[in-house]
């Protein structure tokens, strides 16, 4: 399974023996993740969901549909908290080679730049390793922290979906903010 390393951060695959793991993330951070996420299916806070859901993202990442990688801080040594997680989902190869980006951390450990250190090392794999041209994000246009984590890492904002996205109920406008791989050919 994959494993990186940043400075401060261990980046990594979980499989479903970490269901436990997860669902203590998304129990702790349940009120500050509503506001920006999907709503949840009644079963998501169990860890018969969070198992399945495991297992689906592994499948989802061997077959090249997704990158998902957890965050633990490096001193945590048994990955025993997750302290959030990036992914790279709807990877599309032919004429496109693109992704959409995703991402969220831990309500206690905000405005520490562990996103944009995390970010950074996902774009290098996802543009060396994986080879993709094109990453973009989609935000909300009152997500300011998120605002300024894609402003700190160069995307560009190419403008707004309406109703791209159906958040906490609700279909919601979004910025496209994009990172094109300058380098690929
Ligand atoms: C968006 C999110 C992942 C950012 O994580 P993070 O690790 O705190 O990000 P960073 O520390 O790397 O950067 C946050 C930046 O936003 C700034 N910021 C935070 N809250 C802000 C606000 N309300 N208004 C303006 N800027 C804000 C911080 O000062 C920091 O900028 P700086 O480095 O210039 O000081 C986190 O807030 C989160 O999980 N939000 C909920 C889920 C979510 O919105 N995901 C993204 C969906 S598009």
């Amino acid at each position: 399974m994959r494993l990186y390393e940043t400075n401060r951060l261990i980046l990594r695959e979980l499989d479903e023996t970490f269901a436990l793991t997860v669902l203590n993330y998304y129990q702790r951070n349940k009120d500050f993740l509503k506001e920006w996420e999907a709503e949840k299916p009644e079963d998501f806070f169990t860890l018969e969901y969070q198992s399945e859901r495991l297992k689906k993202d592994i499948e989802l990442t061997k077959s090249g549909h997704i990158l998902k990688l957890w965050l633990f801080h490096k001193d945590d040594k048994d990955f025993a908290r997750t302290i959030g997680c990036i992914s790279f989902s709807n990877i599309v190869r032919s004429i496109l080679q693109s992704c959409i980006l995703g991402y969220k951390l831990d309500k206690d450990e905000l405005n520490k730049g562990y996103i944009t250190e995390a970010l950074r090392k996902g774009i290098k794999i996802i543009f060396n390793e994986y080879q993709l041209h094109r990453i973009e994000a989609p935000i909300m246009l009152r997500n300011e922290a998120s605002i300024r984590v894609v402003k700190k890492l160069g995307f560009e904002n190419e403008g707004i979906a309406k109703k791209l996205l159906k958040v906490n109920g609700k279909w919601e406008d979004h910025m496209r903010w994009v990172l094109l791989n300058d380098e690929m050919q």
